[in-house]
């Protein structure tokens, strides 16, 4: 899969690394729907391509709208970074899922869509 055809979700991207790959991505044309808590460091991206939503994923019924939006918009999902580490109020180490890779800690709403 070519990064400008990759429909992902990233979640953390108001700092740190989560912006550093929203900025990488967005550059190589990838379609993004993206999350944090706050805006951060995070300006506003001039592009169709991004979407960025100010919730919490720890909170299920708001990562599971997070990965709607991205389902809805995108007609379908192609990668989920896991950058803030968060699932269901779980600290878990950094991980991406894509659809050709396996990675166990998943979470439940957006692993149907892959
Ligand atoms: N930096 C390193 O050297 C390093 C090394 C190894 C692994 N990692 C891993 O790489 C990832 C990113 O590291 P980092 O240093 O960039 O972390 P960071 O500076 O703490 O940034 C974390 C990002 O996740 C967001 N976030 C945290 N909790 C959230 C929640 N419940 N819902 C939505 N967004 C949330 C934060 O924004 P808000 O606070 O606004 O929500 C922020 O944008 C982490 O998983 C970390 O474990 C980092």
């Amino acid at each position: 899969m070519k990064l400008e055809e990759a429909r992902v979700v990233l979640t953390g991207v108001s700092r740190g690394v989560g912006l550093e790959l929203l900025r990488l991505l967005l550059y190589n044309g990838s379609r993004v729907v993206a999350c944090a808590r706050n805006k951060g460091e995070l300006t506003d991206a001039d592009t169709s391509r991004f979407q960025f939503h100010m919730l919490d994923v720890s909170d299920p019924p708001q990562a599971k709208r997070l990965i709607n939006s991205a389902t809805k918009n995108f007609g379908g999902l192609d990668v989920l970074i896991n950058n803030a580490s968060v699932t269901h109020g779980l600290k878990l180490t950094f991980w991406i899922v894509t659809r050709t890779t396996y990675f166990p800690y998943s979470t439940r709403s957006g692993i149907p869509f892959l």
